[in-house]
């Protein structure tokens, strides 16, 4: 499968959307000249953001902004083998993602559960023992409540799943947190969840007599935890035994380093979400709600520290990479329904339920983060990640599209990746 993808990047995007289409799991075609009308068949315009269905999706709506959509390749996740949509603005990004999964190989992934969590909070408590015992007592109650307000959910199979009480103290006085955990299927379940929530804030008021400062889920996503593991035999990483001896050691390192620094932590993070934020968007899914709720994960020992660890195993001679952090996606609701390239998107991924979406997604945060490691401790990020901004950097000086390829060209031979440079190139290209 994986040989189908070699030297992808160097096709057009034309031959790119013909692979996906031959494989079976795009249904663009640009040229519809000479489909028979047995299959279905899009053109990319079908899969555009139509500006009505656009302006009922936010409020003050003027015109769509773009931003290029492009597909990581060589991913296996749990023995399937993805093409991976990512919606990034930073050069590099997918073809690190690619690059990282050819060497990672096989990614085994796993959703541990998924349930979202949402929050009553009673401010100005005076007996705080007393008001969680009131609410403790009346779970079933509650619970009753909870899922009378989510009635489709319990018959998908969903619903309410817990509810549980803790006290703490702030400046003010005490505050009484009633938590609630919810299934949501396979939406985010946002609103289905603050509806209960809604829904129960009266009663608990009622019972304790207590006005609730607010109800609301919560986006630190402690009960939708997706880890994700790859095995890398060291002879892999480099033809020469010795150095690959070398990188491994290095990329461990890297990553204990990650786990004690929270200086380098969050740049290890922010390459892991690169990755994973660009899909998030290309799915059509909350990517601030997952953002917020990863980095409070990254600080949940007290220190803010690396989401992934690589470690050596010499009992096999593989470098083990591990990534464990909350995600708590949707392949359904809000967006995703509406929105046609995230349709299509989820179709390049053979239509995943939620829980696959989370662990492709967990997939590709680890094989981004291995690309991103091994540059940093061999040649450097800068010599992959400015070759490939050298387009950017063409075309921001204004380059036109006959004059890019010289231009990128000149500056890769130049060794110097800025734009006073670029301009000059240009500059002399245009003979001025
Ligand atoms: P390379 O070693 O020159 O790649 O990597 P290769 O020639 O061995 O190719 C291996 C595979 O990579 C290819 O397979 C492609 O799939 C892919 P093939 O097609 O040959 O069978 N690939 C590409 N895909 C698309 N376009 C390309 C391309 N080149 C290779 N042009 C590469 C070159 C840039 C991939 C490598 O140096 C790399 O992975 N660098 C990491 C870059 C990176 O992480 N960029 C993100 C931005 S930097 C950042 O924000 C995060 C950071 O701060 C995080 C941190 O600190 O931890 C770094």
């Amino acid at each position: 499968m994986n040989q189908i993808f070699n030297g992808f990047y160097k096709k057009t995007p034309q031959e790119r959307l013909e692979i996906l289409h031959k494989l079976g799991w795009s249904n663009i075609r640009l040229d519809l000249s000479d489909e028979t009308g047995l299959e279905e068949v899009q053109s990319i315009d079908d899969i555009q953001l139509p500006n009505l269905v656009a302006d009922q999706m936010i409020e003050n709506y003027v015109f769509n902004y773009q931003l290029p959509l492009g597909v990581a390749v060589n991913f296996i996740v749990n023995d399937i083998p993805y093409s991976v949509p990512m919606v990034v603005e930073e050069p590099s990004v997918i073809a690190a993602a690619s690059n990282g999964a050819k060497k990672v190989g096989n990614i085994k992934a796993k959703m541990l559960k998924r349930e979202t969590i949402g929050q009553i909070i009673l401010p100005n408590v005076e007996k705080p023992m007393l008001i969680q015992e009131i609410i403790n007592s009346n779970e079933q109650e509650l619970m009753k409540i909870a899922k009378a307000a989510s009635e489709n959910m319990v018959k998908r199979g969903g619903g309410p799943r817990k509810i549980w009480t803790q006290t703490f103290e702030g400046d003010s006085g005490a505050f009484v947190t009633t938590y609630i955990s919810f299934d949501p299927c396979e939406a985010m379940g946002a609103n289905a969840l603050n509806t209960v929530l809604e829904n129960v804030a009266p009663r608990i008021a009622t019972l304790t007599e207590h006005e609730p400062l607010m109800s609301i889920l919560s986006n630190y996503a402690t009960e939708a935890i997706v880890t994700a593991r790859c095995e890398i035999p060291i002879i892999s990483l480099d033809k020469d035994a010795m150095l690959a001896e070398e990188i491994a050691h290095n990329i461990a390192l890297a990553s204990e380093y990650a786990q004690i620094d929270p200086y380098r932590a969050t740049t290890h993070n922010k390459g892991i979400m690169n990755g994973i934020d660009a899909v998030l968007i290309a799915t059509g899914n909350d990517w601030r709600a997952v953002e917020a709720g990863v980095h409070a994960y990254a600080s949940r020992s007290g220190v803010y520290r690396g989401l992934s660890k690589w470690k050596i195993d010499h009992s096999t001679n593989e470098l083990v990479g591990e990534i464990e952090l909350p995600l708590q996606l949707a392949t359904v609701g809000g967006t995703i329904s509406v929105h046609p390239t995230a349709q299509w998107a989820l179709d390049l991924l053979h239509q995943p339920t939620a829980n696959e979406l989370a662990e492709i997604v967990a997939s590709v945060g680890l094989a981004q983060n291995f690309a991103a490691i091994r540059a940093l401790v061999t040649e450097g990020i800068q010599k992959g990640h400015m070759a490939l901004q050298a387009r950017s950097l063409a075309l921001q000086v204004g380059a036109d599209l006959t004059e890019v390829d010289e231009v990128v060209k000149k500056l890769r031979e130049s060794g110097i990746m800025n734009s006073t440079k670029a301009k000059e190139i240009l500059s002399l290209l245009r003979g001025k």
